[in-house]
Order: structure tokens, then C-alpha cells, then sequence
């Protein structure tokens, strides 16, 4: 039985159709002191899949309430598919007297559950902070399925040399194009530098691939420069965070079209997770 948090809704109804498989009805609701629950009065399996995204802190405690409530529920299996995985870019301590904030969330989630899936978590390496076993999938190639099939001569960058990877699987599954990455310098949370690639992309059509599209620094900044020279730039992430004003900078930047996966539902989730979620359930 699929158990969706209140963040992957649509993703785990999608996954539920994939796998032919029950979809939990979960109760949400909060109590006059601000604690929250979150049940499934109706569940009836050996196995839960609780689908959540980690976007908030809220979201940690409601995961782990799910967790809880499939097992007290009678489930003799409990795996947990992240999404998106919170707190994954803080996989190590940057300051002395930092917490490894991947490593902590990392245990407790591990506290209720007998496997984890992570869909293109930040860095790998944040698998190994689970007490159980943690499988990564790689969606990347889904975010060639929305692009138009007409792209001229395209080029698909990524804005750091540690993402080419995911700018050449998407252009892989794409078909066709070259690959690049940007040197990107990180001033701050907020605040990023971009220089340009080597690769020409006078009079292409450009896809900038990311992991992440958390404030949208680094994105419109990648499109702002691309904009000065290719026909089009399009802007593809997997986990579509969109914080504070992200998407009026990506905007005001001249991108011709931006959209990510279901991994953090936003309306340009364009294309699923659920089929690669799905191979390995
Ligand atoms: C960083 O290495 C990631 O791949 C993304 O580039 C970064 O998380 C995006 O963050 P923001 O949208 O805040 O620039």
C-alpha cells in the first residue's frame, strides 16, 4: 500500500497506478498547540511505501508519524521513498561547531523504516548516513521527455563541473546535442558566480540542467548569460524547490521555459518520477 505524505500527493497517486497498488487515505490535522498528526485510519497491508518529500521541517515529523502509523497499523514492511530529501545539502559540518544535518535527519528516518529509495539526492554520499539499506535512482533522464522535439543544435550545460553528469544523461535521453558545464563560485546561501562555458551557444538552444532549483541564484544567472547569445535557454531541474522569488528571477533572467520533475510538486512539474521510482519496488 502507498502511504503519500502531504507533499507527494500526486507523485504517490502516480505510483500507486504504476505498481497497481493501493493508495492509503491519510488524515491530516493539527492540534490547538501546533503539534500535528497525520494517520491512515484505513491501512491494511504487509508492506507500506510511505511517499514523502522532505521540503520542511514539518514534513520530517509528518514522515515519521507515517512511518509509525503504517507499522502500529500491522505493516511488516515499511520502505520509504524520498523524493527530495531534505537537508541533504548540509552533508557535512561547514563551521566549526555545525551540525551534519543530512547525518541527523538521516537516523531518525531510519528510526521507522527497513529500506529507503532517494531520488538524486545532492551528493551520493549522503546514502551512507541511513542505519538501513538506501538505494539511489536517477530521474535525470525523465527531463528529457518535456523538451520540444525540434531543439536547434542544442547544448545542455550544467552550472557546475560536478553536475555535467546530469546535463549529459539528459542529453542522452534527449538524443541528440553537445555538453558543457559553467564555473560556478558560491558566495552565499543567495549569492553565486557564474562564468560562462567554453562551448559556443551563439544562435543554439540551450538547456541548463540542475539538481536543484532551490532560490534560483544560480539558475538565472546561467540563463541571463546564456541569453545575451542562444535562440532559446531552457531551464530543467529535478527537484523544483523554488524558494522565496525564484521563479520571478528566472523569469526577469529571460528563460524560455522552466519545469522539473514531481519530486517537489509545483505547477511545473512537468514530467514523473514515478517509473524509475517503480523499478526498484
Ligand atoms: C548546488 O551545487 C546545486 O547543484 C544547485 O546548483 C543549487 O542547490 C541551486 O541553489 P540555488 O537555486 O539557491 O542557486
Amino acid at each position: 500500500m502507498i502511504v503519500p505524505g502531504s507533499n507527494s500527493q500526486s507523485l504517490a497517486a502516480t505510483l500507486a497506478d504504476e505498481l497497481d497498488a493501493n493508495l492509503a487515505s491519510v488524515e491530516f490535522d493539527r492540534f490547538p498547540d501546533g503539534e500535528t498528526r497525520a494517520a491512515v485510519p484505513g491501512f491494511d497491508a504487509d508492506r507500506a511505501v510511505v511517499v514523502a518529500a522532505t521540503t520542511s521541517n514539518h514534513a520530517h515529523v509528518e514522515l515519521l508519524q507515517l512511518q509509525d502509523a503504517a507499522r502500529e497499523a500491522g505493516a511488516d514492511e515499511v520502505v520509504t521513498v524520498l523524493p527530495y530529501m531534505g537537508y541533504a545539502r548540509q552533508e557535512r559540518a561547514f563551521e566549526a561547531g555545525d551540525p551534519v544535518s543530512a547525518r541527523a535527519v538521516a537516523r531518525a528516518i531510519s528510526t521507522g523504516t527497513d529500506r529507503v529509495v532517494l531520488v538524486n539526492p545532492h551528493v551520493d554520499t549522503v546514502a551512507d548516513f541511513f542505519d538501513v539499506p538506501c538505494e539511489i535512482v536517477d530521474a535525470a533522464p525523465r527531463l528529457a521527455d518535456p523538451l520540444p522535439a525540434d531543439l536547434d543544435d542544442p547544448l545542455f550545460l550544467s552550472p557546475d563541473a560536478g553536475a555535467e553528469d546530469l546535463a549529459r544523461a539528459v542529453r542522452d535521453a534527449y538524443g541528440r546535442g553537445d555538453t558543457d558545464y559553467f564555473e560556478k563560485t558560491r558566495h552565499s546561501g543567495t549569492e553565486v558566480d557564474i562564468s560562462p562555458s567554453d562551448a559556443s551557444a551563439a544562435d543554439r538552444d540551450v538547456v541548463i540542467t540542475d539538481d536543484i532549483v532551490a532560490t534560483g541564484s544560480t539558475m538565472s544567472q546561467a540563463v541571463a548569460i546564456l541569453r545575451e547569445d542562444a535562440t532559446r535557454v531552457y531551464a530543467a531541474t529535478v527537484h523544483p524547490v523554488l524558494a522565496r522569488n525564484a521563479r520571478t528571477k528566472l523569469e526577469a533572467a529571460g528563460v524560455e521555459r522552466l519545469y522539473g520533475t514531481d519530486t517537489v510538486e509545483r505547477d511545473v512539474s512537468a514530467v514523473s518520477v514515478a517509473p524509475v521510482v517503480a523499478d526498484v519496488l
